[in-house]
């Protein structure tokens, strides 16, 4: 029995507007990052069967999905290209003629304001599908660093407004910096995958950028047991000189955001990935889940556990329920 001058939490709890008052976090359209599919050399949008609602744009419709996302208050979106030119090496992504540098200057041209974000990797355009060269049957670290500066330079004069390393090869940040700063970019940021686990969420994505990879990426990506070297490699990242630092998965690593959080001031960012995004979506299409309640409580467990920014293929979704209210 709870006896006279005790206190009681229920007392803040007996209205909406009272639990709206007291409400410690809360989501905003301006922190999400909606992803964006496109794909070279087809017709008609191409839907993704595990990931319902997300379709790969064709390259004119990127331009109009870049407008609706504007129209639905979101910032920014980051881009995936599915790639009809492959090599060993991914040479596609540092053509200024190639599909990277192509849907970004497309995704600017469509709404100047948006903040247009490339993922900079090579897994979407190399034959093996790994995120950067291959040696001896395993990514070359320093050669895919070469690379990817190549890459990210072309994605600057492309127009990119920012440079999001995904490849989790050591020394990626220091090097992009360098060799943006060298070519005129100092003032572009980036934003590094800086805590990317080797995820058994990411399922659909390869679906969705068509990869037929059926290797292994746990020689470069962090084994999903590990925290500390999790905060770590974020708090590396941070020393090379990036601008946003990031956890990817979400759901399942809550911890690491948190503790990240605690120890950096930088802005942080969440990536709900692909396999979050189906189980959510499969489950209400079952009628198991009140999808909208599971979003939102899933994109506000991100907020209370430390993340600024949120990368999610619900952004278009969630900026609908937040604006209904
Ligand atoms: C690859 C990359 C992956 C994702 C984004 N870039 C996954 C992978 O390692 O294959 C995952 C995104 C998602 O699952 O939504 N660099
Ligand atoms: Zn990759």
């Amino acid at each position: 029995m709870n006896t006279p001058g005790q206190f009681r939490f229920r007392r803040l709890r007996r209205s909406d507007s009272l639990r709206r008052l007291v409400r410690e976090t809360r989501l905003h359209v301006d922190d999400f990052i909606l992803p964006l599919f496109v794909e070279e050399g087809i017709d008609e949008p191409v839907p993704i069967a595990s990931m319902p609602g997300v379709v790969r744009h064709t390259e004119e419709g990127l331009a109009q999905a870049v407008q609706r996302a504007w129209a639905s208050g979101i910032k920014a979106v980051i881009l995936f290209g599915v790639s009809r030119h492959k090599d060993g090496q991914g040479s596609d992504t540092w053509s200024r003629q190639g599909l990277m540098a192509r849907s970004i200057a497309t995704a600017k041209a469509a709404q100047p304001q948006m903040v247009v974000i490339s993922d900079n990797c090579f897994c979407e355009y190399t034959d093996h599908g790994h995120c950067g060269v291959v040696v001896e049957d395993d990514v070359d670290n320093d050669a895919t660093l070469a690379n990817l500066a190549r890459q990210a330079v072309v994605a600057a004069e492309a127009g990119v407004d920012m440079i999001a390393p995904s490849g989790m090869m050591d020394g990626t940040v220091g090097v992009l910096r360098e060799a943006l700063d060298g070519a005129g970019f100092q003032h572009i940021p980036i934003m590094s995958y800086s805590s990317k686990f080797a995820s058994a969420f990411y399922g659909p994505f390869r679906d969705a950028v068509d990869s037929s990879f059926k290797g292994s990426r746990d020689t470069y990506q962090m084994d999903v047991a590990n925290g500390r070297e999790a905060l770590a490699e974020s708090l590396r990242d941070e020393q090379e000189g990036a601008d946003i630092l990031m956890v990817k998965p979400g759901i399942a690593f809550l911890d690491v955001l948190h503790g990240i959080r605690q120890r950096s001031s930088r802005p942080l960012a969440v990536y709900q990935v692909s396999g979050e995004y189906a189980m959510i979506k499969a489950a209400a299409a079952a009628g198991v889940i009140d999808e909208r309640a599971v979003v939102m409580e899933s994109l506000g467990a991100f907020k209370r556990a430390g993340a600024d920014l949120i990368i999610t293929y619900f952004a278009e979704q969630a900026a609908g329920w937040l604006q209904q209210g």
